[in-house]
């Protein structure tokens, strides 16, 4: 019998996150601040975010090591298992070889704890006592929660109104940790009051909850801090362990990936398996292509603009050059609630801009398809987000099989969707429908931009 999944022990848990930053060649671009459209200070971003978490942000060292009460948590769910999808390889009649990598592995079912638990490190040594933070479809701030729960630190979420609406186990979820959830917009900020005047059934977006996230931090008089799950370049170098994880995994399944897949959000867990990969085309050689994969229905890679604008609806975070649809962007209410973000990390816009990494765009429909064709043959439900990734291997898989290849193919399936059964059921009832961003809206949405020199 053939082995199907490449385990690691809980030594060979990465000691560094890798910054691609050191060898991606591509000069950061400046951050700014939203008021005066001026690089940012380091005074600045300090009252959103501690000091080592800054000094994370603009480091351009390659390596980073991970504090070891950050490695102790991790290991309660780290190494993630990689695993050979030969059910799904068989039903698909592919010549490929299909890897997955599972962070749904995790307590709460998604990667991002892998950047949650650093976040509420450095808060907590840096003496912050409460944390606030948005979530759109809840795994982000079930991860926050549970990360603030280890450290014994307060957590406000504001969650997309929309989600809360139709997820209340993760609001329950969060709260079980101790986390307080709001409904976004809510009448707690100045941002939120004024939008439930113009519209008290505002149905919230990502963007909005940021907003109100962050502008409870700022006038918090530096006792609570603000988190992010996405975007960021510390996020980013946060989630490499999924990469380096990987690379050990695929040495002992004796094979090295043609190709990588993540879906895109903000870009966090796609930069997590697929800038250690890079470092190795990079420096060593390899030639593995990174395909980062979006929904039609929020496409800022595929048919955004590579421009600077803020990153949330209110204009109070800063600004920074990515792909964006426009800080305005209502998203329709597509089921993958994570990837409803209207911009894109600027280190991975950088990185598709240089053409190191692919984009591509795949549909609501075909995603779900793919996502069940998964869970018949493989056992695990994806979540909508990751479920973008599995259209992606299973189009690539169908591919190589007409052209005869023998390819190996390597996805983050970056969560389950045990949470997410209003969306399958939907599917399943036939009540879910494809939806292409226009393009006329993303040019109408750029009249907005900031005005940058
Ligand atoms: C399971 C899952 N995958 C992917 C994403 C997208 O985020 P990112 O692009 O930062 O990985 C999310 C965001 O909420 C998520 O919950």
């Amino acid at each position: 019998m053939s082995e199907t999944r490449f385990n690691l022990s809980q030594n060979d848990l990465p000691k560094f996150w890798y910054n691609i930053a050191a060898d991606s060649g591509i000069a950061p671009t400046p951050v700014l601040h939203p008021g005066t459209l001026e690089p940012v200070t380091p005074d600045f971003l300090s009252v959103l975010f501690p000091m080592d978490l800054i000094m994370q942000e603009v480091s351009s060292e390659r390596y980073i090591e991970i504090p070891e009460e950050v490695r102790e948590i991790y290991k309660l769910w780290r190494p993630t298992p990689l695993i050979r999808a030969v059910r799904l390889e068989k039903a698909l009649g592919t010549t490929a070889h299909i890897y997955f990598k599972y962070e749904g592995a995790s307590p709460v079912g998604s990667h991002k704890p892998n950047t949650a638990i650093p976040q509420a490190f450095y808060n907590k040594i840096a003496g912050t006592k409460a944390l606030t933070t948005e979530t759109g479809a809840g795994q982000w701030g079930t991860s926050l929660a549970m990360a603030c729960n280890f450290f014994d630190m307060a957590l406000e979420v504001y969650m997309v109104k929309v989600s809360f609406d139709q997820k209340p186990y993760r609001r329950i979820f969060m709260e079980t940790f101790g986390a307080q959830v709001f409904a976004s917009p809510t009448d707690r900020t100045n941002y939120g009051r004024s939008l439930l005047a113009e519209n008290p059934e505002n149905t919230g977006s990502l963007g909005i909850a940021i907003s109100e996230a962050v502008e409870v931090a700022a006038m918090s008089g530096g006792t609570k801090k603000y988190g992010l799950g996405s975007v960021l370049n510390h996020v980013l170098l946060h989630q490499t362990v999924i990469g380096e994880e990987s690379l050990k995994q695929m040495d002992l399944a004796g094979e090295y990936p043609d190709v990588v897949i993540g879906c895109v959000g903000g870009g966090s867990n796609f930069a997590g398996i697929a800038t250690p990969f890079l470092r190795e085309n990079l420096k060593n050689g390899q030639r593995t292509r990174l395909v980062a994969v979006e929904p039609t229905a929020t496409p800022s890679l595929t048919k955004g603009v590579y421009t600077f604008d803020y990153g949330d609806t209110a204009k109070m975070a800063p600004v920074v050059k990515m792909h964006t649809l426009g800080h305005t962007f209502m998203p329709p209410g597509i089921h993958a609630g994570g990837l409803r973000y209207h911009g894109m990390a600027p280190m991975l816009s950088g990185l598709v801009n240089a053409g190191l990494v692919d984009a591509i765009a795949v549909k609501q429909r075909e995603t779900f398809e793919a996502a069940l064709m998964f869970t018949r043959t493989e056992g695990i439900v994806p979540a909508p987000e990751s479920a973008h990734a599995v259209r992606a291997a299973i189009d690539e898989a169908l591919d190589a099989k007409a052209k005869g290849e023998k390819r190996v193919i390597l996805f983050n399936l970056s969560g389950h969707g045990h949470f997410d059964m209003v969306s399958y059921e939907k599917y399943l009832n036939d009540g879910l429908e494809d939806y292409e961003y226009p393009a006329e809206a993303v040019a109408e949405a750029m009249k907005d931009l900031p005005q940058v020199g």
